[in-house]
């Protein structure tokens, strides 16, 4: 859409390069190259010179989103943190459990990468927490391990725009929500169970949107990230 609203509100979608192959996502990133939307590189990618990729957007200056989602013992996150931190990217998901955080939180020290914890996975329900072991609704899991997140000190939390109001009157500002899960009205909804629209997640309290399929599948993508940020400006008017 152009213009200063339209580009602020690109600055809030993360479009996730959820592409076959990295000369496919080279060329989305390419085709949205006017836009300064976020490009989310997860495992997909990732493992097959996903990473090569991301030092090449950097040095494009574009914003990069490392979806890696790590989880281990502290001393191999921060380790891990700690080698990906002097990548330039942005973003990097972790999982929001009390020791991974800080080991997390150590391993960015000195440098500009913003941490992410991913509070509970959108594709688990109750019936599949307690299949691992865990007596407590999702709910409850997702609220205690944002709070789990806002007390180690990480940037943001990732969960589903179904949790963004109530996170929010919870949390506050202090921390960004990150809500994938969005489909423009209309769009076909796939595997993902609670979605809204990107107006709803704004209104709902969500700072960035998370957007795969409903870009990388519409004939013209550039649109598609157009017709988001036009939406997500017109709802950031009183949200
Ligand atoms: O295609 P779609 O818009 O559903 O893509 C959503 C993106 O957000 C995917 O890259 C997916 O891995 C990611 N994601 C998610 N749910 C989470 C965390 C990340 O859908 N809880």
């Amino acid at each position: 859409m152009g213009g200063p609203k339209g580009s602020e509100a690109a600055r809030r979608l993360i479009v996730a390069l959820d592409v076959p192959s990295v000369a496919a996502a080279e060329a989305l990133a390419e085709r949205l190259s006017g836009e300064p939307v976020v490009l989310k590189i997860g495992h997909q990618l990732a493992y097959m010179g996903g990473l090569a990729l991301a030092e090449r957007l950097i040095r494009q200056d574009r914003e990069v989103f490392l979806d890696l989602k790590l989880h281990d013992i502290p001393r191999t996150v921060e380790e891990g943190v700690r080698s990906l931190a002097g990548f330039g990217a942005r973003f990097l998901t972790v999982h929001a459990y009390p020791q991974t955080l800080r080991a997390a939180v150590a391993g960015r020290a000195g440098s500009g990468l913003q941490l992410l914890g991913v509070t509970v996975l959108t594709s688990m329900d109750d019936g599949d927490a307690r299949v691992a072991g865990y007596a407590a609704p999702v709910a409850d899991l997702v609220r205690r391990r944002a709070e789990d997140a806002r007390a180690a000190g990480v940037d943001g939390i990732v969960c589903a725009p179904t949790e963004a109001r109530l996170l929010r009157e919870h949390l506050g500002r202090a921390i960004a929500l990150v809500i994938p899960g969005i489909r423009p009205a209309g769009a076909e909804s796939g595997d993902q169970k609670r979605v809204m629209t990107p107006g709803q997640a704004i209104a709902a309290g969500a700072d960035y949107l998370v957007v795969g399929r409903p870009v990388t599948g519409a004939p013209d993508p550039l649109a598609a990230v157009r017709a988001l940020s036009a939406e997500i400006a017109a709802a950031s008017v009183g949200a």
